[in-house]
């Protein structure tokens, strides 16, 4: 017994850092941002780690070793800020969040965050590393200052780049697209410039809010909480819900790594009822609909929920359909159709008979169906989506639809197509090929940088000084001046000295 206790310990200390309190922040408005959290907390807890993590959807679940607090003020605000309709706006070809909600979330989920008594109550608390969300930091790095701990971040918006810019990594306009654009790195002479003034006039039109947030951070954490961006740039290490198989390849930081699908996993069986359902069918299969967690199906229009039950009645598969509400109020669903609240959808990705996934593009959605290797029909809806659709259709995997235009018609061909034609499968596959091919798996990358972090109480060795450069001074413009400048100097005192009036005049001094 002594002996097994003494063997543990030995593994225990060999392991890592023998167990490390870690804090987890999110602030995404999302529950999908909880996921890569929950899924490195799970790999973490077995190896001796106490993982305690803020967020605002209550748990779902209980596990040992993790304790997840969910302040009430919080939960309630995005529950309140989230009831939305993304895709009638989005179909009525309105930007389905304004400028002001995106700006507004930030500071109001922040003060909701730090006005509840559940998050002060964790400054009494002693961490040894925070990871928190690339999405909507800030607020959360008025928490790390206070602790003074190392932190590092889970970019969970893979296409979003702007914490690595902040800590020097290179993200250049030309073949970064902004994450909420519909292009791809490979982009024309104007796209390009359209990219770059996206990106430039997004950051200028979003410094008023993040002022304003750091206004508020300081009110609630103290006057000496230093500069945002300041602190963000001292983070580190960043894993990136990335990869360059199903993202973009890109020049990387070693203070960087990539962890896209830490979250996917092979199938498992599906329930009875889903199967049976499934099986009646035959060979021809069937065909899933997910719009994910965020986009709230259920509050669709209805004149779009009846073309998606007009296009699925004239499909010769099963469909089935991630819809939240009670069978009972649909009552006009065809026989082919089934709804769940709630599906296992990395079951149903892997299964056998599924001929495509029609989704809306959810980055992780998009991640799981490379995963299995599966074509898409997908519809971009708000955020990252179109990115993410953008992509994949230069990968050869999906056909995008634009709810704008969507016609029951459109929808039925694109679904066909994708089935019917070999390359989107092909396609499918060969990116899953692509994305399995690594030499480790994202979760184990995951903890190896997680407790070389709490190894060395920071990893300040592996910051870019580049972290600490302006613009100018990066793309070294200021040195460019700085020599046009001299060139300038030098030109006006050679002009000076060969003038030929005072050359003349000089002839006529020396005589
Ligand atoms: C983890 O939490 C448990 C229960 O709160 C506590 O007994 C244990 O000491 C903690 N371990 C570490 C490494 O902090
Ligand atoms: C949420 O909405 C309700 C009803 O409109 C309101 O009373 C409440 O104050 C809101 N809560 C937050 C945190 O915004
Ligand atoms: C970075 O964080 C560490 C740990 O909290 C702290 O000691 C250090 O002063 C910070 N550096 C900067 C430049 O903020
Ligand atoms: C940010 O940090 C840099 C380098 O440490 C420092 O020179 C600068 O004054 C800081 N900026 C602000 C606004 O605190």
């Amino acid at each position: 017994m002594t002996l097994r206790i003494l063997l543990l310990a030995g593994l225990l200390a060999a392991s890592c850092c023998s167990g490390a309190d870690i804090l987890m922040i999110t602030m995404g408005g999302t529950k999908s941002h909880k996921i890569p959290f929950l899924e490195l907390a799970k790999g973490l807890i077995p190896r001796g780690h106490n993982i305690t993590f803020l967020n605002g959807f209550p748990a779902d679940f209980t596990l040992h070793g993790l304790q997840e607090v969910t302040p009430s003020g919080l939960v309630e605000y995005i529950r309140n800020y989230t009831n939305w309709d993304l895709l009638g706006a989005r179909m009525r070809g309105d930007m389905p969040l304004s400028l002001w909600d995106v700006f507004r979330f930030s500071w109001q989920i922040c003060d909701a965050t730090l006005e509840d008594k559940e998050t002060m109550d964790l400054l009494g608390r002693k961490f040894d590393l925070m990871i928190l969300d690339g999405a909507f930091p800030e607020c959360a790095l008025g928490l790390v200052y206070r602790l003074g701990v190392p932190f590092m971040y889970i970019n969970t918006v893979g296409f979003y780049t702007g914490t690595m810019a902040l800590a020097g990594n290179p993200v250049p306009y030309s073949t970064t697209p902004a994450f909420y654009r519909p292009v791809t790195d490979d982009m024309r002479f104007f796209e390009r410039l359209s990219n770059a003034f996206y990106t430039l006039v997004g950051d200028v039109v979003y410094t008023p809010s993040m002022l304003y947030l750091q206004h508020m951070v300081r009110r609630h954490l103290g006057s000496d909480v230093p500069n945002i961006w300041n602190l963000s740039r001292n983070v580190s290490f960043i894993l990136q819900n990335g990869q360059a198989s199903v993202t973009y390849p890109r020049p990387l930081l070693p203070n960087v790594a990539e962890i896209a699908c830490i979250h996917c996993k092979p199938a498992a069986p599906l329930p009875k009822d889903l199967e049976d359902f499934i099986a009646g069918a035959g060979e021809s299969g069937f065909i899933y609909v997910s719009m994910g967690s965020s986009v709230k199906a259920a509050n669709m229009p209805d004149h779009l929920r009846q073309l998606l039950v007009q296009a699925f009645a004239r499909l010769p598969y099963r469909v089935l359909w991630k819809y939240e509400a009670s069978p009972a109020l649909l009552t006009d669903l065809p026989a082919n159709v089934k709804i769940g609240r709630w599906l296992p959808q990395q079951d149903i990705l892997g299964h056998r008979k599924l001929r495509a996934f029609v989704t809306h593009g959810g980055l992780l959605s998009m991640f799981e169906t490379v995963y299995h290797g599966v074509p898409v029909v997908t519809m971009p809806v708000f955020c990252d989506h179109d990115a993410n659709a953008a992509k994949a259709v230069a990968d050869g995997y999906a056909l995008k639809l634009d709810l704008e235009t969507i016609t029951s018609e459109r929808l039925v061909r694109a679904i066909h197509k994708v089935i019917h034609d070999p390359t989107y499968r092909r396609e499918a596959k060969r990116r899953q090929v692509l994305l399995k091919d690594q030499r480790s798996t994202p979760l184990e990358t995951a903890i190896y940088w997680t407790e070389y972090v709490i190894r060395h109480n920071g990893a300040y060795h592996l910051q870019s000084p580049a972290r600490n450069l302006n613009f100018l001074q990066y793309y070294c413009l200021d040195q460019v001046l700085f020599l046009i400048g001299v060139v300038y100097l030098l030109r006006a005192l050679t002009r000076l000295y060969l003038n030929p009036r005072i050359v003349q005049l000089g002839k006529e001094k020396l005589h």
